[in-house]
């Protein structure tokens, strides 16, 4: 594991993390991807007060991914403030699997603790649906 990466995901993730608009939850989040460029697209939760209009930081992280002209996740790291593990939730990490390769890293953190682990999305999504199935 190169500990580089996720140094640099943990400082690009907390950018997000501190301007997330999270005024119901109250429960920031922020997203980093490393794309297969080598460029790194940043997310937050964007709630609403039609609380189902809300997004998630990891979808608003891959759209800045896609839009930039990235297509391959290579690394993601998700950080919130939170002692138990805040993985990707189940519509992200279906998200994540669209842009996903055999490879990609998906790596937790704390605000408080920093890094706490790192999962591959089939350990998180097991016998998932992509775009091979279509
Ligand atoms: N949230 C994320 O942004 N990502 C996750 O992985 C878990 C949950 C957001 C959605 C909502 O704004 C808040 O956290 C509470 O669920």
């Amino acid at each position: 594991m190169k500990n580089t990466n996720i140094e640099k995901l943990i400082i690009e993730a907390t950018k997000a993390y501190e301007n997330a608009y999270a005024p119901y939850s109250k429960f920031s989040v922020g997203a980093a991807i490393l794309d297969e460029n080598g460029n790194i697209h940043i997310g937050c939760n964007v709630e609403n007060a039609a609380y189902p209009s809300g997004s998630c930081a990891e979808e608003n992280a891959i759209g800045k991914m896609i839009s930039s002209g990235g297509r391959v996740i290579k690394e993601i790291l998700i950080i919130a403030k939170s002692d138990l593990l805040v993985t990707p939730c189940g519509a992200c990490r279906q998200r994540i699997r669209e842009f996903y390769d055999k490879s990609t890293l998906i790596h937790i953190a704390s605000s408080q603790k920093g890094f706490q682990e790192t999962f591959s999305l089939d350990t998180l999504l097991p016998y998932s649906f992509g775009p091979e199935n279509l």
